[in-house]
C-alpha cells in the first residue's frame, strides 16, 4: 500500500493524545473514525476537538471553513467494526497498559482489513510485544506524537522486529502528510528517544520534591527558566499526564531497573486520581485554583 491510498484512518482512543491524533488526520483532510469504549468519552473527545479548532480559527491559524470541514470529517463511534472496516491506516491511542492493548488488538484484527497498517502511540511499550497481539507483525510499527499532537512537530516512527521496511516508509510519508517532522527510531527500546530522557528527568523533579529538597515552584522556575523548557517540569507533567508519564516509567522500572523507580510524589498523584490538566487537578489546580504559578 502506497500513503496515496490511504483515505480513512481509525483512531483507537479519544483521551487526550486519541482525540489530537484525530484533529490533526482531519485537518490534513483525511476521513477520520474515531472510536473509544463508550458514548462518553467518544463525545468527550469530539468535543474537545471541535474546542480545539474553534481557538485554532479564532486565531486564526484555520479559517473557519476549514475548521468546520475538519471537524465534520470526524465521526465519533463506539462500534470497533464500524470504526475500522473501511480503514487503510489504524491508530491505536489506548491507555498505556499491555493488558488493554492486547485486548484491542485482538478486537481490532478481526474487524480491520487484512491490508490495513496498524501504528501504536505507545509512549514506551515494546512494538514487538504488541505487534505480536495481531497477525501482522509486518505492517505494524511505532507512531508516537506527542502532547499537544496539534502543537508538537516531532513523531517518532519506531520499528519492531518484525515491521517491514514499506511500513515503515508510509508511517513516515503520513506523518510528512499530517504535516509533523518523523524521526526514525531503529530500536524498540523501553520509552524510546524521548521518554527515556524527559520521563525521567520529570520522575527527577517529583524525587526532589518527596525529599523536601525543592518545591514545585522552584523545580518549575528553573527548570523552565534555566533549562530552557517551554514549560516547568511539573506543568509539563500535568500536561501529559501524571498517569501516563506513571506507567512509562513503570514499565521502564520492570525493563531497565532501578534508576527508574517512579517518585512516591508521581504515586501519590496517581493514587488520588489527580492525572493533571485532564483531570481539573495534578501538581496544579486547574478548576478551583489559579492554575500554573511559576515566579
Ligand atoms: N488546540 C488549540 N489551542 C490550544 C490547545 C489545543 N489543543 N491547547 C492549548 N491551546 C491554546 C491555549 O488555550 C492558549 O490559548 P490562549 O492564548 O487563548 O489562552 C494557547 O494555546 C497556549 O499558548 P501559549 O502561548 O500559552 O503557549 P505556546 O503556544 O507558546 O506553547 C506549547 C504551548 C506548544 C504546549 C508549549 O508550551 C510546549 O511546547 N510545551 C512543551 C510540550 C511538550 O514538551 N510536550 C511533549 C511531552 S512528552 C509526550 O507527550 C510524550 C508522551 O508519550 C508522554
Amino acid at each position: 500500500m502506497e500513503v496515496e491510498d490511504i483515505n480513512t484512518i481509525a483512531v483507537l482512543g479519544a483521551g487526550s493524545m486519541g482525540h489530537g491524533i484525530a484533529e490533526v488526520a482531519a485537518i490534513a483532510g483525511y476521513d477520520v473514525n474515531m472510536r473509544d469504549i463508550n458514548e462518553e468519552f467518544v463525545q468527550s473527545g469530539y468535543d474537545d476537538i471541535e474546542w480545539s479548532l474553534d481557538k485554532l480559527a479564532e486565531k486564526d491559524q484555520l479559517s473557519r471553513d476549514e475548521a468546520d470541514a475538519a471537524l465534520e470529517r470526524v465521526t465519533p463511534l463506539v462500534d470497533m467494526e464500524e470504526a475500522v472496516s473501511d480503514a487503510e491506516f489504524v491508530i491505536e491511542a489506548v491507555p498505556e497498559q499491555m493488558e488493554i492493548k492486547e485486548d484491542v488488538y485482538e478486537e481490532l484484527e478481526s474487524a480491520a482489513p487484512d491490508h490495513a497498517i496498524f501504528a501504536t502511540n505507545t509512549s514506551s511499550l515494546s512494538i514487538t510485544e504488541l505487534a505480536s497481539f495481531t497477525e501482522r507483525p509486518e505492517r505494524f510499527c511505532g507512531m508516537h506524537f506527542f502532547n499537544p499532537p496539534i502543537r508538537m512537530q516531532l513523531v517518532e516512527v519506531i520499528s519492531g522486529a518484525e515491521t517491514d521496511e514499506k511500513t515503515l516508509e508510509v508511517t513516515e510519508e503520513l506523518a510528512e502528510a499530517f504535516d509533523k517532522t518523523p524521526v526514525r527510531v531503529h530500536k524498540d527500546s523501553p520509552g524510546f528517544i524521548v521518554n527515556r530522557i524527559l520521563v525521567p528527568l520529570m520522575n527527577e523533579a517529583c524525587w526532589l520534591v518527596t525529599e523536601d529538597e525543592a518545591t514545585i515552584a522552584e523545580v518549575d522556575s528553573t527548570t523552565k527558566y534555566g533549562m530552557g523548557l517551554p514549560m516547568g517540569s511539573f506543568e509539563l507533567g500535568d500536561q501529559v499526564g501524571n498517569d501516563v508519564s506513571y506507567h512509562v516509567l513503570d514499565y521502564m522500572h520492570d525493563v531497565l531497573g532501578e534508576a527508574y523507580e517512579p517518585a512516591p510524589l508521581l504515586e501519590e498523584k496517581v493514587e488520588n486520581e489527580e492525572f493533571g490538566r485532564k483531570s481539573g487537578k495534578g501538581f496544579y489546580d486547574y478548576e478551583d485554583g489559579d492554575g500554573v504559578q511559576i515566579p
